[in-house]
Parts: structure tokens; sequence; C-alpha cells
């Protein structure tokens, strides 16, 4: 018995950890962003927004829309499947906020510039529907959750003497374990 059990201690140790592993797994498959009826209301107007400005040259299908002006280049850069776009709260907020300017992904659009909606006087409520809108555009199979206009109202007050576009170098710089 004294040798026994610390052999059964280690034993139940070991199922535990992997039925936890286990478990967790099987959640981490089932985590998909579950979008409630007020989500999907704050989601149709902010699709009502970004087809009243960034559509023109983001496009209908988040692709970009084509450039007549530099034929093989699009007026802007995709935001299907943008790592931006899909990614952390902090920076697409002041990209959508504030501007972003200078190549994107090795792209540069220039002479397209893209405005921020601070300079547009967009409100809060106005960028956390259009984020939302476009971080969950299931026919571009963006899936990546809502942001509200709270989280928008403390990137504005964060950073609330910005009053030019941001490179993504300085985004990365400043957010370094975010990018
Ligand atoms: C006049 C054209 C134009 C309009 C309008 C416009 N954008 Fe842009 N957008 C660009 C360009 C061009 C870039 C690339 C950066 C640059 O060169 O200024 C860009 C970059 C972006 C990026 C960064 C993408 C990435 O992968 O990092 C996001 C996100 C974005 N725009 C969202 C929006 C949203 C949302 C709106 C509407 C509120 C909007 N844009 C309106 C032209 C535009």
């Amino acid at each position: 018995m004294k040798i026994r059990l610390p052999l059964l201690i280690i034993t139940l140790i070991a199922s535990i950890i992997t039925v936890t592993a286990v478990v967790s797994a099987a959640e981490e498959k089932e985590k998909k962003i579950v979008l409630t009826e007020a989500d999907k209301k704050i989601i149709a107007t902010g699709k009502v927004n970004y087809n009243a400005y960034c559509f023109v040259c983001h496009g209908a299908d988040g692709k970009g829309t084509a450039n007549p002006a530099t034929p093989g280049k699009t007026m802007g850069p995709a935001l299907a499947n943008s790592k931006r776009v899909l990614g952390d709260k902090d920076i697409i907020i002041r990209i959508v906020m504030h501007g972003v300017t200078g190549p994107i992904d090795g792209v540069d659009y220039a002479p397209q510039v893209m405005i921020g909606a601070k300079l547009l006087g967009y409100d809060d409520e106005k960028i956390a529907g259009i984020l939302s809108y476009i971080r969950n555009n299931k026919d571009w199979k963006n899936e990546a959750g809502m942001i509200s206009k709270e989280e928008v109202a403390k990137v504005r007050a964060a950073d609330k003497d910005r009053a030019t576009a941001w490179t993504l170098e300085e985004l990365e710089k400043k957010f370094p374990e975010k990018k």
C-alpha cells in the first residue's frame, strides 16, 4: 500500500490532465462567434454606413475596387481576410478612426488615401457599426467578433490629440505584442 498510493495518485493526476486537455480541445473547436439579434441590427446599420463611404474604395466584395487610374491596382486594399481587420481591436479601431497611410502588405495605393472616420465626424456608434460589419461579413469569410462603441470611445480618448493617419509600422511599434 505504501508503494501503491503514490502510483495511484500519479495515475489519477495523469487522467485528470488528459480529460482536461480533451475537453478544452473540443471547446476550442466549438468556439464560434455567436451574434445576438442586437448585434445583427448594429451590423446591418454598419453595412449601410460602409456602403455610403468605404464601399467606393474597398468594394462590396471587400476585395478593393478596381482603380482605372492605376491599372492592376485597386483603390484600397482588401478587407476580406485582412490580418488587421480580423486582428487586435486596438489596431483596427485606430486604422479606421484616424486613417492609415503607406504600403499595406507591400502594396502602395498612392495617390489614394484613407481618411479617418474621426476627421469625417463619425461618432463612436457609427464607427463601431462599420467595424463590426467588416469584421463579421460572412460573404467575405470574415468572422472576428463585434466591436462596441465603448471600445471605440476608449481609443478616441486615449489618442485624442491624434490628427494624422497611422502607418502600419507605427502601429506595430506601438503594439509589438499584438501585430
Ligand atoms: C478614397 C478611398 C478610401 C475610402 C473611401 C476608404 N478607404 Fe480604407 N483604405 C484606402 C487605402 C488607399 C488604404 C491603404 C492605405 C493608404 O494608402 O492610405 C486603406 C486602408 C484601409 C484599411 C487597412 C487594411 C489592412 O489590411 O491593413 C482598413 C481596415 C480600411 N481601409 C477600412 C476602411 C473603412 C472602414 C472605410 C470607411 C469608413 C474606408 N476604409 C474608406 C482607401 C480608402
